[in-house]
């Protein structure tokens, strides 16, 4: 089973109550994180920090390695080599812990296509055993724009409103940490700009958010801080800004500039023009 597909069973695996303890220092702690699939050396080697409260984007191209590490990071895949700790408690061995302090959301949604919306969001609320599932659901539904829609069946929905559902639901019970693996991989514009403003959401609140991508606008958008996995290392990692300074300022440059066929076109046009005066 992939993380991309999400499936109900996995649904359940998450589904545990909230968890109490809160982080001190780094919300994700990874220090020398390796992982082989058979001959194929994945990770090699991964290190990085996510601060509280922050959007942090592992960017990468497809097969880099991106949904092995979400995975190591809750529990669902062992490592081969090095430690990793998330909300403060470590994965190998306070997987509980970790769970209960996390949310996971796959490439694809998760949300039930009979029910609605609203429905969705109670069905998760209970599955975690919270308190009043009807209004933390009119909470979260209100908080992303379906206050509307919250009644009618999730098949009726555009793809940008079924992101945002799927995406509330991972609020359900305020985990500290939420893992968003390409959130928008396959979404139109305008659904994908309804995800991102929905990611702002979560890290508004004070969650953290990890999330992946393959899109280099995506984490110039959403992520406080950009992690590049590449041949199985974190290469560059930092801020924007500080992502800019790697490349020299950006130069002017003259070049003779050849004709497009526009120009030739309005050339022969105005000249055909003239003398035809
Ligand atoms: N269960 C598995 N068995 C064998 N190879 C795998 C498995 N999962 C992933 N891989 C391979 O590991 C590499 C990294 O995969 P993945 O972490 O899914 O990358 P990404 O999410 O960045 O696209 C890919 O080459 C993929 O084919
Ligand atoms: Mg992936």
């Amino acid at each position: 089973m992939t993380l991309t597909q999400r499936q109900p069973s996995m649904l359940a695996a998450m589904s545990i109550p909230p968890a109490t303890g809160q982080a001190r220092g780094p919300a994700i702690h990874v220090q020398g994180l390796e992982k082989s699939y058979k001959e194929l050396h994945v990770l090699r080697g991964v290190d990085f920090d996510v601060a509280p409260g922050s959007i942090f984007a592992l960017l990468g191209s497809n097969g880099a390695g991106k949904t092995t590490v979400v995975r190591i990071l809750s529990t669902l895949l062992r490592a081969d080599a090095g430690t990793a700790r998330v909300n403060g408690f470590d994965v190998a061995t306070q997987a509980a812990d970790v769970r209960a302090s996390i949310s996971l959301t796959g490439q694809f949604a998760a949300v039930d296509e009979i029910l609605s919306g609203r429905e969705n969001l109670v069905l998760v609320a209970r599955l975690r055993r919270l308190d009043d599932p009807g209004a933390i659901a009119d909470d979260l539904l209100r908080r992303f724009a379906l206050s509307e829609a919250g009644a009618r069946r999730v098949a009726t929905y555009s793809g940008g409103m079924r992101r945002r559902l799927d995406i509330a639901m991972s609020l359900v019970g305020s985990p500290p940490v939420i893992f968003l693996d390409e959130p928008t991989t396959g979404l139109d514009p305008q659904a994908r700009i309804e995800a991102w403003q929905a990611v702002r959401k979560l890290a508004e609140g004070g969650t953290t958010v990890l999330l992946t991508t393959q899109y280099l606008d995506e984490a110039e958008q959403l992520a406080d801080r950009i992690a590049i996995l590449h041949k199985g290392r974190i290469i560059v990692d930092g801020t924007l800004a500080e992502l800019r300074q790697l490349l020299p300022p950006a130069k002017v440059e003259y070049v003779e500039k050849q004709p497009s066929l526009e120009d030739v076109f309005l050339a022969v046009v105005g000249d055909a023009g003239e003398d035809g005066n």
